[in-house]
C-alpha cells in the first residue's frame, strides 16, 4: 500500500564524556508498536531509525543511532523514498557544547554545563516535504496544549500530530498506556486512555484516511 514507511523511535542520548550523557524517559514503545502494526496490516516496508531502547520491531530495517545528529543523518539518508514518515522519537532538544574525552572530575561543588540546541529534524523535513508524503509528529505538552499543538502542526508542516498531555494522570513517557489527541488541520479528536499498541493502530487508521487510501 505504501512504498516505504520511515519511523523514528526512542530517545536520543547526547554524550558528555565517555560515561555520561543527557537523555529523556522515552521507552520507544509507541514507535515499536507503530512498526509492528504496519507489518501486521501489510502496509509496506519499514525503515526504523531508533535511539537506544529495548523496543525493536521484528522484520523492519533497523538503523540504530545514539545522538540527535546521528538520527538526523540517518533520516536524511532515508526520507526521500518514504511516503509515510512518523517521527515518534523523543529527540533531545539540547546537547553538550563540548565532549570531554576524559571522564569529568567531580572537583567543584558546582558544575556548569553549556548546552546547545540540536537540529529539529522534523522541522527540516516539513520544509522539504514532497507532495503525497504524509508527515506525522508527536508532541508532549503540559500547558496550552491545543494552541501549542496547532502551532507545531503548522510550523512543522505536518499532516498529523499525536499530542500527549503530560500530567500525573497521564505520564505517557515510560508507561504502558497513553491518552492522546489526534490533531489534524481540520480538527482535534480525543482518544480514550488505551494501550500504546492500540494508540498505534488508531494512528495508522488516521494516516490511511489522510493518504486517501483504503486500509
Ligand atoms: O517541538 P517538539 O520537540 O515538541 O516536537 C516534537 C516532534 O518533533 C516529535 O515528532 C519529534 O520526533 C520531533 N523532533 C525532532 N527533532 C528535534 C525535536 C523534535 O525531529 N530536535
Amino acid at each position: 500500500m505504501f512504498k516505504r514507511i520511515l519511523i523514528t523511535s526512542g530517545p536520543t542520548i547526547e554524550p558528555i564524556d565517555p560515561v555520561r550523557f543527557l537523555s529523556n524517559r522515552s521507552s520507544g514503545r509507541t514507535g515499536c508498536h507503530l512498526a509492528e502494526e504496519a507489518r501486521r496490516r501489510g502496509l509496506g516496508p519499514v525503515v526504523f531509525i531508533t535511539g537506544p531502547t529495548a523496543h525493536i520491531p521484528a522484520r523492519a530495517q533497523v538503523v540504530r543511532v545514539e545522538s540527535a545528529q546521528e538520527m538526523r543523518a540517518a533520516v536524511n539518508e532515508h526520507w526521500r523514498r518514504a511516503d509515510v514518515i512518523i517521527m515518534a522519537a523523543a529527540v533531545s532538544d539540547y546537547r553538550s557544547v563540548k565532549y570531554y574525552p576524559d571522564k569529568m572530575k567531580k572537583d567543584g561543588e558546582r558544575l556548569t554545563l553549556e548546552l546547545v540546541k540540536n537540529p529539529d529534524i522534523l522541522l527540516e523535513l516539513g520544509g522539504r516535504k514532497r507532495r503525497g508524503q504524509v508527515l506525522v509528529g508527536f508532541a508532549a505538552e503540559t500547558e496550552d496544549i491545543f494552541a501549542n499543538a496547532q502551532k507545531k502542526l503548522l510550523a512543522k508542516n505536518l499532516d498529523l500530530l499525536v499530542l500527549n498531555e503530560i500530567s500525573a494522570a497521564n505520564p505517557a513517557f515510560g508507561s504502558e498506556e497513553n491518552q492522546v489527541y489526534l490533531v489534524r488541520r481540520d480538527g482535534v479528536r480525543r482518544l480514550e486512555t488505551m494501550s500504546k499498541a492500540l494508540v498505534a493502530a488508531r494512528v495508522w487508521d488516521e494516516i490511511i484516511d489522510l493518504a486517501g487510501r483504503a486500509g
